[in-house]
């Protein structure tokens, strides 16, 4: 099904048009559809059954606490990064232990309020990492429940910047030096061993790097059993990629991918632990901006939008692709080619080049599509344009769950020192 479909002549996001949001908010606004968010959830988890699996939504795809708690209302665990989003999560009523808490550089005050909480499992990337888990956990007459993160050293497609289960990457422990750190974790009185963690980058669109990874990270399973470790976890990580691009992208389907899983881990007694963002967010948000101006200039056409690079930093980025269409459905044949552009002072602040739309013209609304995922979380303030603002829609109706702060929120955190000029 899909949740931001024409009717009447207008893009909707399910029961609402996108053009009678900007009665109330103005452009640029994230847009996001609450039967998206659900159904992407409860299809990870029915594709799951009947392994014995913890779903902890990767809190840093988009944290907007409206959208955790809807997630958790449908039974998600939390992947969380920082105490931040600790918090968030905590918030939206996500039950701790259905937290694991991932990341290259915990700090003590991190681990110690996850350890006070109670989290599920602390995914750790280094033996420092892991000294100093014990310390904090020694100092709260605790242990703390860990996985190792593996890197087990293969290319996992997606862009370059997110790849992250290489060698040459700084996240996890190398194979050869796994059995090693979790021999050094077992003499640790704070520490508990309990699992094996991996997370090999994202927007991965084959089957083929997870399978390796996977079979590299159940080998170890293997030996560490033997070694004397009671390993019952098994953390997969995210990556799962989905379609930004209609006529290019073919991706495996999280059946396909749960398929694979299953088949290699059963009868191994592990929980399962998968830790997706993008699949579940992705596709059920837009952007929605307004067209400022149309320039016709003498090698390209542009149409510079309201929104801007530090709205979606993807496209600059990584040179992602979101597919633009129209909010007016195109009722004719005319089309033209555009460079799609923000008003920031940087070439880089291009959405896409040699787009064929609709004619457009100023006030025109056009919304970018996939961009629940990574949109919201990474925007900016640059240029102070103030942050974006972020609204839930759930069949006819709609509610603001992040507003746009004004000018004089952002201008109150600053101060001019005193002796400035004095
Ligand atoms: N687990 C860990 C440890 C991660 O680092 C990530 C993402 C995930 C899970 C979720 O991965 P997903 O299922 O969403 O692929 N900003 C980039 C993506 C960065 C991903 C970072 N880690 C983008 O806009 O494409």
């Amino acid at each position: 099904m899909s949740y931001f479909h024409y009717s009447n002549g207008q893009l909707c996001a399910e029961g609402v048009p996108l053009g009678d949001i900007t009665k109330d908010v103005d452009t640029p606004v994230y847009v996001y559809s609450a039967s998206a968010l659900a159904d992407n959830y409860h299809g990870f988890s029915r594709a799951c059954e009947p392994m014995d699996a913890l779903i902890a939504y990767s809190v840093k795809a988009n944290s907007n606490l409206a959208v955790l708690t809807l997630l958790a209302s449908c039974g998600a665990g939390a992947d969380v990064v920082s105490g931040g989003e600790l918090e968030r999560a905590l918030r939206a009523g996500i039950a701790p232990q259905k937290i694991v808490f991932s990341g290259v550089g915990k700090s003590r005050d991190e681990m110690h309020k996850a350890l006070k909480v109670g989290i599920y499992q602390f995914n750790i990337e280094s033996a420092p990492e892991l000294i100093a888990l014990n310390d904090v956990a020694c100092a709260l007459n605790t242990r703390a429940a860990i996985a190792l993160r593996i890197n087990p050293d293969v290319s996992a497609g997606g862009h370059e910047k997110i790849s992250t289960g290489k060698a040459e990457n700084k996240f996890g422990v190398n194979l050869d030096q796994a059995r090693g750190v979790y021999k050094q974790a077992r003499e640790l009185p704070g520490i508990e061993v309990i699992g094996v963690d991996m997370h090999i980058g994202s927007q991965i669109d084959s089957l083929a790097p997870f399978e390796t990874a996977l079979l590299k990270g159940l080998d170890l399973v293997r030996e560490l059993r033997r070694d004397g470790h009671d390993i019952r976890t098994f953390d997969m990580g995210g990556g799962l990629g989905i379609v930004y691009n209609q006529d290019e992208d073919t991706l495996p389907t999280v059946t396909d991918y749960m398929d694979m899983v299953r088949r290699h881990t059963a009868g191994l007694g592990l929980k399962m632990i998968f830790e997706p963002g993008r699949a579940i967010a992705g596709n059920a948000g837009v952007l929605l901006s307004r067209v400022q101006y149309v320039k016709h200039g003498s090698a390209r056409n542009f149409l510079i939008l309201d929104a801007a690079m530090n709205d979606l930093l993807r496209p600059a980025l990584y040179g992602a692709y979101h597919a633009i269409q129209p909010v007016k459905e195109p009722m004719s044949d005319q089309t033209e080619i555009y460079d799609i552009v923000g008003p920031v002072c940087e070439t880089g602040d291009t959405f896409a080049t040699h787009r064929r739309l609709s004619v457009m013209q100023s006030d025109d609304l056009v919304a970018m599509l996939s961009a629940g995922a990574y949109g919201a979380v990474q925007a900016g303030q640059y240029n102070t344009r103030p942050l974006v603002p972020e609204v839930l829609v759930k069949d006819s109706q709609f509610s603001v769950i992040r507003m746009r702060p004004d000018l004089e929120d952002i201008l109150r955190l600053e101060s001019v020192p005193g002796w400035f000029g004095a």
